[in-house]
């Protein structure tokens, strides 16, 4: 069934570091799908901005290069409605620390349509001093909305730094965090199948549940951005992030609803329940790298880790004694991203050919193939004696096989013209994943990662952090 849309009002979008990856991969043509679905008015503006020199005819080329090197005008629309959308483009070159360009921004500005978004698609180090400069130009009214990219810092004293300015140009309610995993079908269906189906909150526990596993593994590697991957490595990159806020929606109690703040309380509380890490848990630890890393990123000898696996212990009533192991690494063996309840194995087997019977596992599955499956023991089919085997209860979300959803962007950018919060991180939040992960990163960067090979599993030590505990990984594929 094709998926419902409701039109958001017309909105201005002005990206800062418009001709950058980010715009040129994920934004630009998000907005052009947003708009060809019918739910992006037409008469909305976007203004691209950054220091590299072109006129509105320039960038217009350049944005329609971008959608179909994306893939975005494959099959979508005709060339009239293309030509329309174009002819709303604007660019302005901007000096993010200078004076250039920002009287002509704001005279763009001056009669575009309410809400005005500013998407910071730019450098770490340059939100700051952007945010600072469109509250000097009067650009953060009331109508306005700021979103900030990651990496919100690098740590929790520059995360705390970076919101204290961002807080001192806008206010919470305008400020919208990015995590584009929260954007991810799947991650919202996570919420609706724990908090619209009651069939599950029962066994939602470490009762049924012995362990939970979180993988996100990439098959790419990191070539072309070596220099900020270097710095970052994957603990900063992904599982400060991705992997922990997949981790707080698995993990969190029923929001009292389903609103930003409700939401966000209790991720929060989840954070706040995990157990740090520190010299004596090292071992919860393992790093690796992949073998061709150096030459990929133009960095030699580095000890920067591509791949970080975790067991993580959640103090709280629900889920003491049910660890969550979590991995994710770059240039393993397939793109996979997922959430694996794993439940304890029935406590007594009445099946002679059976003695022991295996736990039933819950997978959902972020991407590809966007979906929920349940391994179940059933019955060997036949009269032959009765014989188990594992059997899997089949959900596939895609309209039909090979369907990707849409993108993430293309969600969060819509939610955040209507003013929704819920899939965006709050400034405390933030400052409490990277509590955590501080002394994570601290344990990582004393480690002399593990070479893996390239389109392997990841690291042998990964292997032994579940072996250990008597679990074992679920295969990459
Ligand atoms: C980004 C990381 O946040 O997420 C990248 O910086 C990573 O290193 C990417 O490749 C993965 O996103 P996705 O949506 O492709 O799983």
């Amino acid at each position: 069934m094709p998926s419902k849309v409701i039109p958001v009002p017309p909105f201005t979008i002005t990206v800062l570091g418009a001709t950058g990856d980010l715009a040129s991969r994920k934004l630009l043509p998000s907005l052009w799908r947003r708009a060809v679905s019918g739910q992006a008015p037409m008469d909305s503006r976007i203004i691209g901005a950054a220091r590299t020199k072109m006129n509105d005819g320039e960038f217009r080329t350049h944005a329609e290069k971008c959608l179909q090197e994306s893939g975005a005008l494959n099959g979508s629309a005709d060339n009239a409605m293309l030509r329309e959308w174009l002819s709303h483009l604007r660019y302005v070159q901007l000096s993010a620390q200078g004076e250039q360009g920002w009287n002509e921004l704001q005279t763009t500005l001056a009669d575009s349509p309410s809400p005005r978004l500013f998407y910071l698609a730019v450098a770490p180090g340059l939100a700051a001093p952007l945010c600072e400069r469109l509250h000097k130009a009067n650009l953060l009214g009331e109508n306005s909305r700021l979103i900030l990219e990651k990496p919100f810092g690098s740590d929790l004293q520059s995360a705390r730094e970076l919101n204290k300015v961002v807080r001192a140009c806008a206010e919470e309610k305008q400020i919208y965090r990015i995590d584009h995993y929260l954007g991810k079908e799947t991650v919202q269906n996570l919420m609706a199948l724990r908090f619209a189906n009651a069939l599950l909150e029962p066994v939602w526990n470490a009762r049924a549940i012995e362990h939970i596993q979180i993988t996100v593994a990439e098959s790419v590697g990191v070539a072309g951005r070596g220099g900020y991957y270097d710095k970052a490595g994957a603990v900063r990159d992904m599982l400060q992030n991705h992997l922990l806020q997949l981790l707080c929606l698995t993990a969190m109690e029923s929001p009292a609803s389903y609103t930003a703040n409700d939401v966000r309380d209790e991720k929060l509380k989840v954070l706040h329940c995990l157990r740090p890490l520190n010299e004596q848990s090292a071992n919860n630890v393992v790093t690796g790298q992949y073998d061709s890393y150096s030459q990929d990123a133009g960095a030699k000898e580095s000890k920067t880790e591509t791949f970080v696996a975790v067991k993580c212990e959640i103090d709280n009533w629900r889920w003491s004694g049910a660890p969550f192991y979590l991995r994710t690494g770059k240039r393993l063996s397939a793109r996979m991203s997922e959430i694996a309840v794993c439940f304890r194995a029935p406590p007594h087997s009445i099946f002679p050919s059976a003695p022991s019977l295996a736990g039933n596992i819950l997978a959902v599955r972020l991407q590809p193939r966007e979906g929920v499956t349940m391994n179940i023991n059933v019955k060997e089919r036949g009269p032959g004696g009765f014989r188990l085997s594992a059997a899997a209860l089949d959900m596939s979300f895609s309209e039909n096989p090979g369907d990707e959803p849409p993108d993430a962007y293309e969600r969060l950018l819509m939610d955040v013209v209507r003013g929704d919060q819920t899939l965006f991180m709050r400034d405390d939040e933030l400052e409490a994943a990277w509590k955590w992960t501080d002394p994570v990163a601290k344990l990582a960067a004393a480690k002399q990662p593990q070479q893996y090979p390239c389109g392997g599993d990841g690291p042998e030590d990964a292997l032994r952090l579940i072996t250990a505990d008597g679990g074992k990984w679920r295969e990459i594929q």
